[in-house]
């Protein structure tokens, strides 16, 4: 039931570029949280509405799903510690979420900014990447983007658990990362373009606060 909606391809560049044409897909999935979904260790175990039919939401039909903030506080963690005198590990871990996160929509993101005292800053973004295939290689009956990289927090397997880990530049006298999560909405044109405030079109999910240990610098010598 859900696969008709949330499970399917990018149409042809003709189609999408000509209105009136005859509608086409192509072979590249768009939205594929089915096919994430099969790829989890939920699969055969608790179905869609398994999980996202509350008691309480029933009869509101209101699924909660990437916009449920307390719920997605709940259930995402971050975890920050130094890996040597000039890098940081930034692991990212969700828990219970059946499926690939973001899902759905090509450009949803979860957005990690990192943030020194001494004003020393980076940012993570995951999600499905794609991009526009050049005017020059364009191909009436392909996509108009292509999917480079897939950067999500994966499906779970049976520990129901999903990680990504990071390895980012950090300098050895930063003392402290401040970490905030962000689940943002629209892709980057469009933060660009709307009035929407930043509070609704990326609202945060958590920050918090990690303290790095003074490191020697001959630490890792052992
Ligand atoms: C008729 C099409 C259709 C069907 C069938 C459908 N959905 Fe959706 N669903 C949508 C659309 C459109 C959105 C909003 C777009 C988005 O957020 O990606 C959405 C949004 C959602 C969201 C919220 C995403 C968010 O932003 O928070 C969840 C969760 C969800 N659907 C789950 C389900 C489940 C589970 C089923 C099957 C029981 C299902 N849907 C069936 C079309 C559908
Ligand atoms: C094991 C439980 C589980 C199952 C099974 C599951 N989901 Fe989800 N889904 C979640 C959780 C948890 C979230 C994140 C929100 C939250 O923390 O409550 C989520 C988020 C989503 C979102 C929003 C994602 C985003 O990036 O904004 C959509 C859409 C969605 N689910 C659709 C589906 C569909 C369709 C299926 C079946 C193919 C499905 N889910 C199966 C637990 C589940």
């Amino acid at each position: 039931m859900c696969e008709n909606c949330h499970e399917f391809n990018f149409p042809t560049a003709a189609t999408a570029m000509h209105e009136g044409e005859k509608f086409r897909y192509t072979a590249q999935p768009m939205q594929s949280t089915v096919e994430e979904y099969r790829a989890s260790g939920y699969f055969g175990r608790v179905t869609c509405q398994g999980c996202h039919l509350f008691s309480g939401t029933a009869d509101s039909h209101s699924f909660p799903g990437g916009h449920a903030l307390e719920r997605l506080k709940r259930d995402l963690r971050i975890e920050i510690a130094r890996s040597d005198p000039n890098h940081i590990t930034v692991r990212l871990f969700a828990q219970g979420i059946g499926h690939a996160f973001p899902t759905g929509d090509l450009f949803r993101t979860l957005r990690v900014r990192l943030l020194g005292a001494d004003g020393h800053a980076a940012e993570l973004e995951l999600r499905h990447h794609f991009e526009l295939v050049p005017a020059a290689e364009r191909d009436a009956n392909a996509p108009l983007k292509r999917r480079v990289k897939e950067e999500t927090l994966p499906p779970p397997r049976l520990d129901y658990v999903s990680m990504r880990e990071y390895t980012v530049p950090w300098p050895a006298a930063a003392r402290s990362v401040s970490a905030e999560l962000y689940m943002d909405y629209l892709d980057p044109l469009n933060t660009m373009t709307t009035h929407l405030s930043p509070r609704i079109t990326r609202p945060l999910i958590l920050r918090q606060k990690f303290h790095l240990p003074p490191q020697r610098a001959d630490a890792t010598k052992g």
